[in-house]
């Protein structure tokens, strides 16, 4: 039997972790975290976070092999393995602010690791971190006199919110980094073996430390890219009466582009798209290549540029005032299928229509919880409502903003009735039927088509 420790319990501890424990009941697992909240509430039947498929599989395993606790020292200690998945948010202060990460929980993690230890030990990378911090982790943990020695690996993660559990269940790849050492080899072939017990070894990748640490920012750089391009083309799809979704359509069926991700929305959101390209820009400007910086910075400016045109748009259309006007935001969470709304485009659409005076109120299935707590003071002008059709009534809009599936299937034209005249739907996720809407009598907004509207054009 192993001992392996998972350093962090949020959105990747929580749900990694309980998987790789189901595919290895030869092993034991633990979980820690700082936060007791979390921990008491991983213990309990109200997971802390909303992810389909996830409570069965930690119910299974749960006090079986896999065990939750605060109590961090006593876990390393006992650990052979430890992976670390703390949270590497984008530094607000001093060198690097509001692009850099801010690395200071991974290295009081690695500091606690080498107080705590008594046998050496793999520690694994698991949280999301600037190219060659291995090197950092390295030295502190291996400037012991206690004779001990960490192999650190780079493992990190390509889950996606939503679909976790079926990403990590069967995921396109797992890459692992190492040192090309004996030592490192060891350590990387030993984390190879445990993936490899459900996932087919020709998808576990193996490179060296920094190309692992590096492909996961390009990863997340090539996805947010493509959104900010096909977003790009939506804007000119608005101007000249093309169809971004045929756009998207016809040069996805291209294999060298592909169809994937080629949504255009109201703009990404979440944790990391944003936070792991601005660390991408700060590296290029660290090491003295500041049109590369440039270049990927570009992919964050055009996603905010979206989420404020969208608001604007809405504003325009709505005779250029909305001051005092009910609109229903329909969606907080950043993406169907989550109840995190980090980043959420829809909180930023929130913010600009409390600028402008708007009674705003939201809905959501699952996120109205962190949707207030993310807004702060900002939470006691907007009203929150479970109940969709409450929240549409008397309202001049609807605001699509997360494509939850349910929201396809409401009566709209129950809606329309409740709702002020003119009434209007802006369709920040191409969800819904526009031309259904249309015949019912609503002004119809998608992002990057022609909007159909029974207004006498300006
Ligand atoms: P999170 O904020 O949900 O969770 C991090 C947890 O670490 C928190 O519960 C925090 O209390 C805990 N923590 C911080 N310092 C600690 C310490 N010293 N000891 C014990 N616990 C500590 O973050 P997350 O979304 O799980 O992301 C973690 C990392 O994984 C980040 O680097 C992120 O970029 C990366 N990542 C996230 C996702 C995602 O979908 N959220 C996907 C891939 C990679
Ligand atoms: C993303 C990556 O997809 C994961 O591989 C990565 O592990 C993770 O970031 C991370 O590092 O945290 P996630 O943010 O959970 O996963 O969700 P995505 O499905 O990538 O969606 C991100 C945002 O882009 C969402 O707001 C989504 O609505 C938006 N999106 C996505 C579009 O607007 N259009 C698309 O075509 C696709």
């Amino acid at each position: 039997m192993t001992n392996i420790l998972c350093i962090g319990a949020g959105y990747v501890g929580g749900s990694t972790i309980p998987i790789v424990a189901s595919h290895c009941p030869q092993h034991k697992f633990v979980i820690v975290d700082i936060n007791e909240a979390r921990i008491a509430a991983w213990q309990s039947d109200n997971l802390p976070i909303y992810e389909p498929g996830l409570d069965e599989i930690v119910k299974k395993v749960r006090d079986v092999n896999l065990f939750f606790s605060t109590d961090v020292d006593k876990h390393i200690a006992e650990a052979d393995i430890i992976f670390v998945s703390v949270n590497t948010p984008t530094k607000l202060f001093g060198q690097g602010a509001g692009k850099a990460a801010d690395l200071q929980h991974w290295e009081k993690t690695a500091r606690q690791i080498l107080r705590n230890s008594t046998t050496s030990k793999i520690i694994v990378e698991k949280s999301t971190l600037p190219v060659r911090t291995a090197e950092a982790m390295e030295t502190i943990l291996n400037s012991n006199n206690k004779g001990l020695h960490f192999d650190v690996l780079s493992n990190p993660e390509f889950l996606a919110e939503g679909t976790a559990v079926r990403d990590m269940e069967n995921p396109d790849r797992v890459l692992i980094g190492g040192r090309e050492t004996g030592s490192g080899q060891n350590a990387l072939n030993t984390l190879v073996e445990l993936y490899a017990t459900w996932v087919p070894r020709e998808r576990i990748v193996t490179t060296n430390l920094w190309s692992s640490e590096l492909s996961k920012l390009v990863a997340n750089a090539f996805l947010a890219q493509r959104i900010s391009s096909i977003n790009a083309i939506s804007a000119l799809c608005e101007k000249t009466e093309a169809d971004v979704s045929e756009v998207a359509h016809a040069i996805g069926l291209d294999n060298r582009i592909g169809k994937y991700f080629l949504r255009a929305s109201v703009g990404f959101g979440g944790s990391c798209f944003e936070k792991d390209i601005l660390n991408l820009v700060y590296l290029c400007e660290y090491y003295g290549l500041p049109e590369v910086a440039r270049y990927w910075e570009q992919v964050v400016t055009m996603n905010r540029h979206q989420e404020h045109r969208f608001a604007s748009n809405m504003v325009h259309a709505m005779f250029n005032t909305i001051a005092g006007k009910r609109v229903a935001l329909f969606g907080a969470a950043f993406k169907a299928n989550t109840n995190d709304t980090r980043e959420s485009p829809a909180l930023e659409v929130c913010r600009v229509l409390l600028d402008e005076h708007a009674a705003v109120v939201m809905t959501d299935p699952h996120a109205l919880d962190n949707a207030r707590y993310e807004l702060g003071q900002l939470a006691e002008r907007v009203s929150f409502e479970l109940d969709p059709y409450t929240a549409a009534k008397d309202a001049h809009a609807i605001a699509i903003l997360t494509e939850w599936a349910l929201y396809k299937e409401l009566d709209y034209e129950k809606i329309y009735a409740s709702m002020a005249k003119p009434a209007f739907i802006f369709d920040g996720r191409n969800l819904l039927d526009h031309k259904k809407l249309y015949s019912i009598g609503f002004n119809v907004y998608p992002i990057g088509k022609p909007a159909l509207t029974h207004l006498r054009a300006d």
